[in-house]
């Protein structure tokens, strides 16, 4: 029996930070409901599509998504009803052109993208597949390797680290399993020197440590001792990524970056991530330059190109037209996916087809602000992107993704976790 829509309703949740979020939930006619949860960034890139807030100082600080909430339930659910749920590109495209707008302002992007993945869900249970296998089909069998957010800085904690992100990539393992396990070790391994170093060990929005320091190289080399005393070894088993996350300090009038107390010409912060590149085993920067430079962008890639990932997040947001103009332009290698960032399943689909047929790496990802929905690791697995990136170790918003794809791991027959293959220089 066909999976048809019966009827769509949402609902006002939080999420890890406390905000509220939509919860969309896809009740079909044969009695199966499927749900999704919207996740929220902190550091959102400018030309994302739009998350509608409703503005109403008295709740929730302006932050509440009744709007968002009601355009599901009045516009969205009566365009949607009586749909065959497993047609999800009619599902998304009918309601991009119920919005109508280039950046999903009219219904919202939060609204649009719980629906669709509200729908997929639906469908899937009602096929009876996991959500991975009904996503991405019968060849569902590439796990993603992981980048674990272990050190946060930026707008994700409140210390003097510029950068955001500092990340693990436990690549040089035979199963995602071991990855984890090496990675909660590290973890573990990172608190103990932390603590001997009279830092705190509280955490921050990704689940890293928020340690009171402003230096990249130290924060690199507690990693790297945090690495050793696990009993691994850097580079060979578990390298570094970076998301610097460059538009938060990038000074548009002057075109430089404020790093470190210093300000960087486009060229002088390139020089600087080379030579982090050089001393430390660095596999990816993930916005090193900031999303209106396409002229720094371009210098990083010529630079660093050949070297290691060099992730678009901010300045693709996950829009086909936007990682286009960065192909042609030759700005980064990889593109970080964030299915909200863009607001619909299929276009998402479209932007890592588009990628990895123009050569370009994908990195599914979560947002700071995140929930307990899963739907992420499935999605990894099923567009076999090959790496996630999804928070550190710890705070249950994070674990969860990764307990999901441990599950598909046992799941899957022979399943494959390509950190070799992708790291084979290491
Ligand atoms: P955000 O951060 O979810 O706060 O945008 C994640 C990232 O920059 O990758
Ligand atoms: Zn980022």
């Amino acid at each position: 029996m066909k999976p048809i829509i019966k009827n769509i309703y949402a609902m006002e949740i939080l999420d890890s930070r406390g905000n509220p979020t939509v919860k969309v939930f896809c009740e079909l006619e044969n009695g199966i409901i499927g749900s999704a949860c919207v996740p929220s960034g902190a550091s959102t890139g400018k030309y994302e599509a739009l998350e509608l807030r409703d503005g109403d100082k008295s709740r929730f600080f302006g932050k509440g998504v009744l709007k968002a909430i009601k355009n599901i339930e009045e516009k969205i659910a009566s365009a949607l009803k009586g749909m065959d749920a497993s047609s999800q590109r009619e599902i998304d495209i009918r309601m991009l052109e119920l919005d109508g707008t280039e950046d999903k302002t009219e219904l919202g992007a939060n609204a649009i993208l719980g629906v669709s993945l509200a729908c997929a869900r639906a469908s899937a249970h009602s096929y009876g597949l996991p959500l991975y296998k009904y996503l991405g089909g019968l060849n569902s069998y590439i796990l993603p390797v992981p980048m674990l957010n272990i050190i946060n800085g930026g707008v994700h904690a409140d210390n003097p680290l510029d950068i955001q992100e500092f990340m693990i990539v436990p690549h040089g393992f035979d199963s995602l399993k071991k990855a984890i396990r090496a990675a909660s070790e590290t973890f573990h391994n990172l608190k103990k020197t932390l603590k001997e170093n009279g830092l705190s060990v509280s955490v921050g929005d990704e689940g890293g440590f928020a340690p009171n320091i402003s230096s990249t190289e130290k924060a690199i080399e507690f990693i790297l001792k945090a690495i050793e005393k696990a009993g691994y070894k850097p580079e060979e088993e578990i390298s570094i990524a970076l998301d610097c996350a460059a538009s938060e300090f990038y000074d548009d009038k002057n075109g430089t970056y404020k790093i470190e107390g210093k300000e960087l010409k486009k060229d002088e912060l390139v020089s600087f991530y080379e030579e982090l590149v050089k001393k430390y085993p660095i596999v990816s920067i993930e916005d090193g330059m900031a999303e209106e430079d396409w002229e720094g962008w371009k210098i990083i890639t010529q630079k660093l190109g050949d070297k290691i990932m060099l992730v678009g997040d901010d300045v693709f947001v996950t829009n086909k037209k936007r990682i286009e103009k960065g192909i042609k332009e030759n700005c980064a290698n990889a593109v970080l996916i964030k299915l909200n960032q863009i607001g619909s399943l299929t276009e998402t689909q479209e932007a890592i087809d588009f990628s990895h047929r123009n050569g370009y790496r994908t990195v599914v990802s979560h947002r700071s602000g995140e929930t307990e929905d899963t739907f992420i690791a499935d999605f990894s697995v099923a567009m076999g992107t090959g790496f996630i990136k999804t928070g550190s170790v710890s705070r249950s918003e994070r674990v969860a993704k990764y307990n999901r794809l441990m599950e598909i791991e046992n799941e899957v027959f022979k399943a494959v976790y390509p950190g070799k293959l992708f790291f084979k220089s290491h």
